[in-house]
């Protein structure tokens, strides 16, 4: 059994960093000790830290730094965190595994609506569909015009897309349905890629061909601000930028002053660098999508992350092999207190 010191006891003490659908915790509630940290906003870091001293588990969000402070309070009984979130940059994996403590994240639950969320703020960036709202409570007199509020085409566009993983690969999917050029860039070549008619570009051709670019890349030290001010002078004046990654992809000090001066289209974002500030500037561009980071806020996709973070918590603390650890490795490490 990989993990003795948590599988021995009945019901394991467990946090959940914040509230989820209610279906999910109920399950979670019936196997173990359950604090659950109910308030609006994030867990405060000083909270975070004493109420993880005893437990086994936790359930925590991309808003919870797990590194080793995190583990130190947690204590050598703790044996799982189940992120959720299919990005686990806020988690230090490899202190994790350090600690014989798995990590685990809700990947392929999300993917689909996550690139829906994606192509949605393509359409809506490139039609202008937030900008035309905004006008219109505005309460501005206005009538049909020729000229009005002009925007992109979306079919048989060119796509490229950064990062051709899962999510990335779901919005080529989607793109192919709109007629659109699918391009590619990646750090690997994945065999779906000739199945979506998807062409491998080097970056910076990528941006030079796209009318839309899309990221959805991890966040890691070498795509910290993979868009900068360099790469977005690349773009087409016409082009659109979308992020449904992780905001400091982006320089979005860089991303802004483009916008201002046209030098692309438009933006649809649904991350931000310092989250969940929103770069003032930024608000000042009426040619930029913003959303409060809703990529997989669906009723349906929510209910599924959750259940699947129970399943990894759960699975972890009865002894068996989570279903999407990010570490698998941490099981062999673990040692007997
Ligand atoms: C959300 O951003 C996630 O990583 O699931
Ligand atoms: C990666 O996180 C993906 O699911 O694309």
């Amino acid at each position: 059994m990989p993990f003795p010191r948590a599988a021995g006891r009945a019901r394991p003490p467990v946090l959940v960093t914040r509230r989820l659908p209610e279906e999910a915790l109920d399950r979670l509630a019936a196997r173990c000790e359950m604090t659950v940290y109910d308030s609006e906003g994030a867990i405060p870091r000083d909270r975070l830290l004493a109420e993880a001293a005893g437990k086994a588990g936790a359930i925590t969000v991309l808003t919870d730094r797990v590194d080793e402070e995190f583990l130190d309070a947690a204590g050598p009984q703790f044996a799982v965190v189940a992120n959720y979130a299919v990005g686990f940059d806020n988690i230090d994996v490899d202190a994790c595994t350090r600690h014989g403590v798995l990590a685990c994240n809700t990947p392929e639950v999300l993917t689909d609506s996550t690139a829906d969320i994606a192509f949605a703020l393509m359409m809506a960036a490139a039609r202008r569909v937030a900008e035309g709202d905004r006008f219109l409570r505005s309460r501005t007199p206005w009538s049909w015009g020729p000229l009005m509020m002009l925007g992109q085409e979306v079919h048989h566009a060119t796509v490229g897309i950064v990062g051709f993983g899962r999510i990335g690969q779901a919005l080529a999917r989607r793109a192919r349905g709109f007629s659109m050029r699918v391009l590619y860039h990646d750090t690997y070549r994945p065999p779906a890629a000739e199945e979506l008619a998807a062409e491998y570009r080097d970056l910076e051709d990528l941006l030079r061909e796209s009318d839309f670019v899309s990221l959805h890349t991890i966040l890691a030290p070498q795509t910290r601000h993979l868009i900068n001010a360099e790469r977005l002078a690349m773009m087409k004046p016409t082009a659109v930028l979308v992020n449904t990654s992780r905001g400091p992809v982006v320089d979005e000090q860089a991303l802004a002053q483009a916008l201002k001066e046209n030098r692309i289209f438009a933006a649809g974002l649904d991350v931000f660098e310092r989250e969940p500030e929103v770069h003032p500037a930024l608000l000042e561009c009426g040619n930029a999508v913003l959303i409060p980071h809703l990529g997989s806020a669906t009723v349906q996709t929510r209910l599924a992350m959750a259940n699947l973070a129970v399943d990894n918590l759960l699975a972890v603390l009865t002894g068996e092999s989570p279903p999407t650890p990010v570490n698998p490795q941490a099981a062999g490490r673990r040692t007997s207190p």
